[in-house]
């Protein structure tokens, strides 16, 4: 299989991107057996930081934005069989500007070329991208084959959703024609409050404009919320050790991405 690159993208913090980067990482690889490469484009740093490939001194995917470094020399392994890293760090920042500024070469594409190089190794690239439209997230889009939405069940729902789907058609048009949204998810489910809500509008949106993750039932899937999530992140262990229904939902997330990229290959 080519290397599926999925970028996992919603213009605000705090909705789940890194949390699904993660778990959607190691379910591909310890159950699936898929091998995955786990690419952190936020200055934040969650996902380096739960694969404990966090260190602020060491070269990252910033410095293979500034084309400084190849890729392959900041990839770390992890405790993960199959999960590698390609780690963040505040460097991003001064990334993005340096990218932005830097017109005597093609500022787009640097993710893309830089992801070639290494795409017969891995089966999967989970872009975990910042909560923002910079650089790196313009560059994670003209590298990405689909994209994931996270959306939080809580009353700002979807605030720059209509943002993150022109800026994907726009790549679309400009630099990456096959780019796909593969679906919006619905995080941090919480019963009997506002979620509820936000599930059925979902379901709407789905039969209006843009894909929207079901589970095999036909409802909308959610992730629910639990705390486990949180105790689970800290203790740099995936959310299928534990015992809470983020667990099945995340596995029927992964489920639903094998499926997909399996779909589009034949
Ligand atoms: N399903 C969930 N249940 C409980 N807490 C969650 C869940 N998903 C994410 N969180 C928590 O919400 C916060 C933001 O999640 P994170 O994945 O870091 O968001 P983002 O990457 O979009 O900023 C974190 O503290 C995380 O542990
Ligand atoms: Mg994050």
């Amino acid at each position: 299989m080519k290397m599926q690159k999925i970028a996992i993208i919603n213009l605000k913090g705090g909705v789940g991107k890194s949390v699904t980067a993660c778990n959607l990482a190691c379910i591909l690889g310890q159950m699936h057996e898929r091998h995955v490469l786990a690419m952190d484009l936020d200055k934040q740093a969650n996902t380096s930081k739960f694969f404990k490939t966090f260190n602020p001194g060491i070269s990252t995917v910033a410095e293979v934005m500034m084309e400084s470094i190849t890729l392959s020399d900041i990839i770390q392994k992890t405790d993960f069989e199959y999960v590698d890293v390609a780690p963040s760090s505040m460097s991003m920042i001064k990334a993005n500007r340096e990218v932005m500024l830097d017109v005597t070469r093609p500022q787009h594409n640097r993710l893309r070329k830089a992801l070639n190089g290494i795409a017969d190794k891995y089966d999967y690239c989970i872009l975990d991208c910042p909560p923002d439209i910079d650089m790196a997230t313009i560059n994670a889009l003209v590298a990405a084959d689909w994209v994931i939405v996270p959306v939080d069940c809580d009353e700002w729902a979807f605030d720059g959703l209509f943002e993150i789907m022109e800026q994907v058609d726009a790549v679309r048009e400009n630099y990456n024609p096959g780019i796909k949204v593969m679906g919006i998810l619905a995080t941090k489910y919480t019963r009997g409050t506002y979620s509820e809500k936000v599930l059925v509008q979902l379901d709407q949106l789905d039969k209006m404009h843009y894909p929207v993750f079901r589970a095999e039932d036909g409802s909308v899937l959610r992730i629910d919320y639990s705390v486990k999530v949180k105790e689970a992140k800290t203790e740099h262990l995936p959310i299928y050790c534990y015992r809470v229904p983020a667990s099945t939902e995340y596995r029927q997330l992964a489920d639903i991405v094998e499926k997909t990229v399996e779909g589009e290959k034949r």
